[in-house]
Formats: structure tokens, sequence, C-alpha cells
């Protein structure tokens, strides 16, 4: 092997090595804004107009409240949205919809089964505030009642809930959020009532103490990696090396 055979070598090598690690770069969406999402529904009944950014609630509207609630509070501070703006959307709306109800004869929209998913938002640790996150997706129509048990018993303390966010097939989802301190003695429920189902869906949740495994085949993957490197490296050095010695005295003949 030549010794420019061999440097190539090690330096495939090292790139092998080092690829893994350094190649986690996060991927970055596109900005996806919907603006002006109404919705109005003459269950109760109730509207809301929502402002959302990338796919998550900026702030809404809602009938009842005839406010603007701010998803973050802090961006209240920042931005300010006249109600009366949204409420008019939502009349807007029910205009709309009265006149679609019409034209149909009343014929109610039909149901779809709701798909709840239930999460902690960050790595459980016992003892350790968390977020426990009930995403409940495909719902339709926006008429929804979620409740969070703890010990098959309900909780209303620290619990916040999203308006109906929209899906591009016209469903919507939702989010409810329960702030707990994961324990072993605690199991947790997302108690989902829907027209869509026959009866009350019930999201079982409960920690699991976590084996410190998660890491494992990257590192893995890491470490095979850089010890292929380094073998490329020592292989290549020593060709290097070895092909310095026999070579030399051949290119650099010596008088004769
Ligand atoms: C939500 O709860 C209220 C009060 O318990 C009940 O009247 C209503 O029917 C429930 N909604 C659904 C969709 O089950």
């Amino acid at each position: 092997m030549t010794p420019s055979r061999a440097l190539i070598l090690g330096i495939l090598a090292l790139t092998t090595a080092l690829s893994p690690c350094g190649g986690q770069d996060d991927i970055q969406a596109d900005h996806v804004g919907l603006y002006g999402l109404n919705l109005y529904q003459s269950h109760q009944p109730n509207g809301q107009y929502t402002m959302e950014f990338d796919d998550d609630e900026l702030f809404y509207v809602d009938l009842d409240k005839k406010e603007t609630i701010w998803r973050i509070p802090e961006f209240a501070q920042l931005r300010s949205f006249d109600p009366q703006g949204g409420l008019q959307e939502i009349a807007v709306a029910k205009y709309n919809l009265d006149i679609l109800i019409k034209e149909t004869n009343s014929t109610p929209a039909a149901n779809e089964v709701p798909e709840v998913t239930v999460f902690p938002k960050s790595p459980v640790l016992l003892g350790q505030p968390n977020v426990l996150i009930c995403l409940v997706n495909n719902i339709f129509p926006p008429v929804i009642n979620i409740t969070w048990l703890r010990n098959s018993k309900s909780v209303t303390e620290g619990v916040y809930e999203t308006s109906f966010l929209s899906n591009s097939d016209h469903s919507f989802h939702k989010m409810a959020y329960l702030t707990f301190i994961p324990s072993d003695d605690d199991i947790y429920d997302c108690r989902v009532e829907h027209w869509g189902l026959e009866e009350p869906a019930l999201k079982h949740w409960e920690p699991e103490v976590p084996a410190p495994v998660s890491e494992l085949p990257e590192t893995v993957v890491c470490a095979l990696g850089l010890s292929v490197g380094i073998v490329g490296i020592v292989v290549g050095t020593v060709f290097i090396i070895q092909g310095l010695r026999s070579g030399g005295p051949s290119r650099h003949p010596g008088p004769l």
C-alpha cells in the first residue's frame, strides 16, 4: 500500500468515527401559520376563535369568556388582541352554520372516535415535579370532556387545557395538562368523554422507574465508530512509516 492510500484510509476511518457523534443537528421544520381559525357549533352553543402559530395555540377568544386568553400569559404583555375581533369572527361562523343547518335539513355531524395518548413532559424522576400531557386527537365534533384521575379520584388542581387546535382534515386535537410529582404510590388516568365513544375512555399512566439505557444504542454506535477510527489511524500510520522506510531509498536512489 502506498503512503497516500494509507493516509486516505486513515482519513476515511476518522470520518466514520466522527460522523455518528457529530451528525445529530436538529432538522428545523418550516414555520406554519394558521390565522383566523374560527369554530362555532350549535351545541351548548359555543364558539372559538383561535390564532395558531407552528401548530400551537397563541391565543383564543371564546363566546363564554369574551376575552382573549393567551396560551402563555407573558404574551399578553407583548401583544394585545381585541376580543371583539374574535367575537365578530365567531358571529360570522354562527351565521354561516345556521344557513348550512337549514340547507342540510339539520343533518348532524358524524362523530369521530378520538385517540388518546398520555405522556410526561420530561423524563420521569420520582419526587421531581413534572407535567403529564393528555393528547386527544381526531376530535370531531369539537365537544369533549377531558378530566384527570389520580388513583381513580378526580383531580382539578394543577390542570390546564388548550382550546381546540385544528388538524388538516378538519378534525381537532386538544391537550390537557396536569402538573404532578411522580411517586411510586400514584397512578393516573386521562378520562375522555365524547359522542364518538360508547363509554368514557380511560388512558392509564403510571411512573416506570426508568432503566438508564435510553442512550445506549447511540453510545455503542459512537464508541464503535471511534474504535474503527482509532484503529484506522494506527494502521494508517504504520503503513505510512513502512511506506516511507521501504519507498524512501527507491524513490531517492543514492549516487552510484
Ligand atoms: C361533559 O360533561 C357534562 C357534565 O357532566 C355532560 O353533561 C356532557 O354530556 C358531557 N359531554 C360529553 C361529550 O360527554
